[in-house]
């Protein structure tokens, strides 16, 4: 039941809510490096520096930014908890720098963008000001003798990262200040607001840094609660950092027209493990204010479930939490199938241990969780032969717990070829692999355990025939449906091929002004990005609302009712998107919704900011992660939001791509777990569920409505579907949101083998699935390949609703339906039954609404 809040004041959820995010966000942080500096306890006064202490970054631009009422900056956050700060001239003068620097570069933009006749929302979207180089005296009147550096970097969809200083790397301003600082001051901490990888090369001797990252409403409490030691930081990175030079993927990263993912499946720590290139800082690694010791314990097989047990030890005084990881090395017996050195198979995080304390944790999954994709076959096959299991606190520091020996090959899944070519061979690791000094003889003496080959199943999956057409019938009301008198089937034989066209392009406008309808598309929730149709004439269809996420819920802050419409007061677009328009543009907009509030009652939808996406898998806990899930759970049932546009959940296959910091992880089982956490939160919501995006391999933001990205099958399976995979299986999302970009030359959502076969047949996914928005738009720029997707081709693959729906949908779709010469011509039964998921969907959200 949707609340319409008319007080300005902040409300008492609000508060519940950013209680609740000050709490998690320790967990989210990552301890990179601690000299014992932190905690900073019985902190008075503080030397404050860098460009996020009072520019601190929520989470990043676009579509995943929040319009909170506040949050909290670091510097706010230190004064909060009574700590002086002594800088305020410093803060005060980088105000000004960075205020003029980015007034030039929005003004650059801007003018570019007219010249080249686009839309400067469109032309620019994403693009940051690279921080500028700058003289402000460090030390003036200041006497404190702890100074903290907060370096900031900010990215959104759209655009890319670069490898440049100011962004990936330090400007000669930021080194400088920095080396400058931990040599003058007697406590010295660095504190990253970041959402992805920052080069810390030339920082060798800053000591203490501390991975704060962007944790939303309370980003600046929660940060001063841990340099402070009020709490602690327990979170291990989700991706491994490493010079931009050393990963893969850099080559050829950002081509408009093709990405060769010629590293296969060896993304992240499988390609530094196997190729024994040393990291900066590993995959699963944090530090915490305490040690802790991981003892692998025994290792236990049921059928072909195993069990690793292992004992962790607080072996500081401070109390901390650890995270244990179990990876496992598979055998190669003649290399046909080349494996990484190692993978996860499960992670755990452990309760809160003090100073001595130990826990016993277990570990289980199937063995046939860990099998490979053999392209030859088109099976996952577990290979016979020793299967190593390691078990630690970070992809490095492992030991082996035992060995899993499978007496014969197994293949676990037959399936068909999908995906299509990739035109290339994947790379294969030649030389040594990473290794430790004890590593030989912890396998030679490992206890062994065996598996019978024959324990394990092989499953088969029954690929999906041609629909048949569902007869007409004479019309009737939706109610009937709604109240279980009449079916959806007959519901749908009563509905004209126009109808069918109409619930298959979302909320269609009869306007060829895209910026109408971008990110702003919905007349029933205010700010909400989309939602289905409202075309059908002569039945009052409910609506499915869709708000944007994934750090929260995307809403205009304010709106006032027409004839009971909502009708939003500002935009919902972030602060960084109006940052395009000029300010006489932006008085105009204010002005006319003042005069619109003036007249009638205004309503207030102020949501909550949660953890971005990284921040989040940093945990490495499902329990929180579902917790802030049903956190946004209760805002969509307050605001009436019945869909969330998130989890994102793609593979972090670059630390280039702009979107990283909405992404989880640069590995499929992590991001699979914490996206099936964060829906199982969302789902305990009357009508709410998530929509998991982007499907698939949305890896690079440039020129990303027409971007081609050439993968080998195996690398999509093991790699860029895997997570999706693991999400839909364990936690019945209700949705799914294809990808802008095109695989092995045709669009995600035009990929009848993706949306249908993978998705639906071989995983059972039994819900709606929606496009990217645009996708079909021909949106720019547009590189000079490959065309838009197509409407119909969505329906022919599976893709039930191309959103947010416009005019050209609707006549590509009617077109297909009457013309077998169209490249995605379309059976009546096709378009019913993308039609029928939708209404089911409508009824599934609703239907309980709908009976009040
Ligand atoms: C983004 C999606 C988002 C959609 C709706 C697109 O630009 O890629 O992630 O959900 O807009 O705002």
């Amino acid at each position: 039941m949707t609340i319409r809040i008319n007080d300005p004041d902040k409300q008492a959820f609000e508060q519940e809510h950013e209680d609740l995010v000050r709490r998690l966000a320790p967990e989210c942080m990552v301890l990179l490096r601690n000299d014992g500096t932190l905690p900073l306890t019985n902190l008075q006064s503080v030397a404050l520096y860098g460009n996020g202490a009072r520019q601190t970054i929520k989470g990043g631009t676009g579509s995943g930014d929040v319009n909170v009422r506040h949050f909290v900056t670091v510097e706010e956050g230190l004064e909060k908890a009574g700590v002086t700060v002594t800088t305020k001239d410093w803060l005060d003068a980088y105000d000004q720098v960075i205020s003029a620097a980015k007034k030039d570069f929005y003004q650059k933009l801007r003018q570019e963008a007219k010249a080249a006749g686009q839309n400067p929302i469109l032309a620019t979207m994403g693009k940051m000001v690279v921080e500028p180089n700058y003289q402000i005296p460090l030390h003036k009147g200041t006497d404190a003798d702890t100074a903290v550096y907060v370096l900031a970097r900010n990215s959104g969809e759209g655009s890319d990262r670069r490898p440049v200083p100011g962004d990936i790397k330090l400007t000669e301003t930021e080194l400088r200040d920095i080396v400058e600082l931990n040599k003058t001051y007697q406590h010295f901490a660095l504190v990253l607001n970041v959402g992805g990888l920052i080069d810390l090369t030339g920082l060798e001797e800053i000591k203490t840094v501390l991975l704060l990252g962007q944790l939303g409403s309370a980003t600046g409490d929660a940060c001063a609660d841990v340099l402070t030691g009020k709490a602690y930081p327990s979170g291990k990175l989700t991706m491994t950092w490493a010079p931009i030079e050393d990963y893969p993927s850099t080559e050829g990263f950002g081509d408009p027209n093709n990405t060769n993912y010629r590293e296969g499946i060896f993304v992240g720590y499988r390609y530094f493990d196997s190729t024994n290139t040393t990291p900066i800082y590993p995959f699963g690694f944090g530090l915490g204010y305490t040690t802790f010791k991981v003892s692998p314990g025994t290792v236990e097989v049921d059928g072909e479930t195993i069990t690793v047990n292992a004992t962790v030890t607080n072996t500081g005084s401070a109390a901390g939490k650890d995270v244990v990881e179990v990876y496992y090395s598979a055998p190669q017996p003649d290399r046909s199938l080349p494996k990484p050195y190692q993978a996860l198979a499960g992670f755990v995080k452990t309760q809160e241990l003090q100073g001595g304390q130990s826990q016993v944790v277990s570990l289980t999954f199937n063995l046939s969780s860990l099998a490979s994709y053999d392209q030859k076959s088109s099976a996952y096959l577990l290979e016979a032969g020793d299967y190593a299991l390691r078990v630690g606190d970070s992809s490095r520091s492992t030991h082996i717990a035992g060995i899993v020996r499978l007496s014969d090959d197994v293949v676990t899944q037959q399936l068909h070829a999908v995906g299509g070519e990739s035109g290339f061979t994947d790379f294969v690791p030649s030389g040594p692999a990473y290794s430790y000094p004890e590593e030989a003889h912890e396998i030679a003496t490992a206890t062994v355990v065996e598996i019978d080959a024959g324990s394990i199943p092989t499953t088969a999956v029954s690929y999906s025939d041609q629909p048949a057409e569902i007869t007409r019938t004479e019309p009737f009301s939706w109610k009937d449906v709604a109240s279980g008198q009449r079916s959806l089937d007959e519901f749908v034989g009563t509905l004209s091929d126009e109808d069918l066209t109409y619930l298959c392009v979302g909320a269609y406008k009869d306007s060829d002004d895209l910026m109408e309808v971008i990110g702003d598309a919905s007349t029933t929730l205010a700010g909400a990005a989309g939602e289905t149709t409202h075309q059908i004439e002569g039945q009052d269809l409910p609506v499915l609302t869709m708000a944007d996420g994934p750090a929260g819920l995307r809403l205009s802050q304010r709106y006032t009712l027409d004839g009971g419409k909502p009708q939003p007061l500002e935009t919902s677009m972030g602060a960084d998107m109006l940052s395009m328009y000029s300010d006489e543009e932006l008085a105009a907009m204010k002005s006319r919704a003042t005069d619109s509030a003036r007249a009638r009652t205004v309503y207030y939808q102020y949501c909550t900011a949660i953890p971005i996406g990284t921040e989040l898998a940093q945990s490495w806990d499902d329990d929180l992660v579902q917790q802030c899930g049903d956190l946004v759970g209760d805002e969509m049932e307050l605001f009436g939001a019945n869909l969330w546009l998130a989890p994102a959940m793609n593979i972090q296959r670059s630390p280039l791509c702009g979107r990283d910091f909405e992404y989880y992880s640069e590995d499929p089982l992590l991001a699979g777990r914490i996206a099936a956490a964060i829906t199982r939160g969302v789902s305990r919501h009357q009508g709410c569920a998530t929509t998991i995006k982007h499907f698939a391999a949305n890896n690079q933001e440039t020129n990303r409505y027409f971007q081609n990205n050439n993968i080998s099958e195996r690398a999509l399976r093991e790699i860029y579907l895997k997570g999706f995979e693991i999400c839909v299986k364990t936690s019945h999302p209700r949705t799914v949101m294809t990808s802008y970009n095109l695989i092995n030359g045709e669009h995600a959502c035009n990929r009848y083998d993706l949306v249908t076969e993978i998705l639906r047949d071989e995983w059972g996914f039994d819900g709606l699935v929606m496009t990217d928005w645009l996708v079909t738009g021909g949106m720019g720029p547009s590189g000079d390949q490959w065309p838009a997707a197509s409407a119909a081709g969505c329906v022919k693959a599976g893709n039930d609703l191309t959103m947010p729906g416009i005019p050209s949908d609707k006549k590509d779709i009617m077109d297909a339906l009457s013309n077998p010469e169209h490249q995605y011509s379309l059976t009546r039964a096709t378009l019913q039954q993308s039609a029928r998921r939708v209404l089911a969907m409508i009824l599934e959200l609703t239907g309980a609404e709908n009976q009040d």
